[in-house]
């Protein structure tokens, strides 16, 4: 299909930003998830932190709790100026993808709110949460990522009106 025919139900450069920088930050939150883990040994055994384990808690959650935000202000976005996410999939498929899409806004919520209930409040419950959605979280990003790559070559645009670099607005 021609760009220029295509209907306005592309994402926006400030959406597709958003979705670039929560990937970056996820990334991270995943690489330094061993250090974060021995700092908070570290707290545990009354230990004083080091430099490094400093930097790497105070990282991990503000970055945790930004995410969050972000994610809370893509919601809003998304519910302001997009229309349905598959657009040209049939009916079933789109309230497929839409339940995947919702499915990652709230285990990202989720696993921000675990994580802050543990550190702040000591809820040790909240810290089983926080490991067990960070596996459920990685699931949905690796079926998000597969099935993104079905669409890559599809004429759907499914794929580009993200992921691509001629966003119509
Ligand atoms: C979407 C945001 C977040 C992601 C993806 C994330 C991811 C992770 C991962 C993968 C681990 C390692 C878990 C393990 O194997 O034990 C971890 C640990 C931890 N996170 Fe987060 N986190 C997020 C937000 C937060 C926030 C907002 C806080 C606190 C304000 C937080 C506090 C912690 C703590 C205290 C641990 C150490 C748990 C322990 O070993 O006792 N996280 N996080
Ligand atoms: C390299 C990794 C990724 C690729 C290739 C990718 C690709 C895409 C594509 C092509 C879309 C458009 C789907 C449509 O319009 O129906 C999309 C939407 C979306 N992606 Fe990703 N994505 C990736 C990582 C992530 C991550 C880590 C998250 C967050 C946990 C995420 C959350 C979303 C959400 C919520 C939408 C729906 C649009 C919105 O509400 O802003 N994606 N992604």
């Amino acid at each position: 299909m021609n760009v220029t025919s295509e209907p306005a139900n592309f994402y926006t450069t400030l959406q597709r930003r958003l979705h670039w920088l929560v990937i970056v930050l996820l990334v991270l939150q995943y690489a330094m998830q061993g250090l974060m883990a021995e700092a908070m040994a570290a707290i545990d055994r009354q230990e004083t932190l080091t430099f490094v384990s400093f930097l790497v808690t105070t990282w991990h959650t503000w970055s945790g709790i930004s995410i969050a935000a972000i994610m809370l202000w893509r919601w809003q976005l998304r519910r302001n100026v997009v229309p349905v996410g598959a657009g040209k999939l049939p009916p079933w498929r789109s309230k497929v993808v839409r339940l995947h899409h919702i499915s990652l806004y709230v285990v990202v919520v989720v696993m921000a709110t675990s994580g802050a209930l543990h550190y702040y409040l000591g809820f040790e419950m909240a810290g089983t949460w926080h490991f067990f959605t960070k596996w459920l979280l990685l699931g949905l990003i690796g079926v998000h990522i597969a099935g993104a790559l079905t669409h890559i070559s599809n004429v759907d645009r499914v794929f580009q009106r993200m992921m691509g670099s001629d966003s119509l607005r």
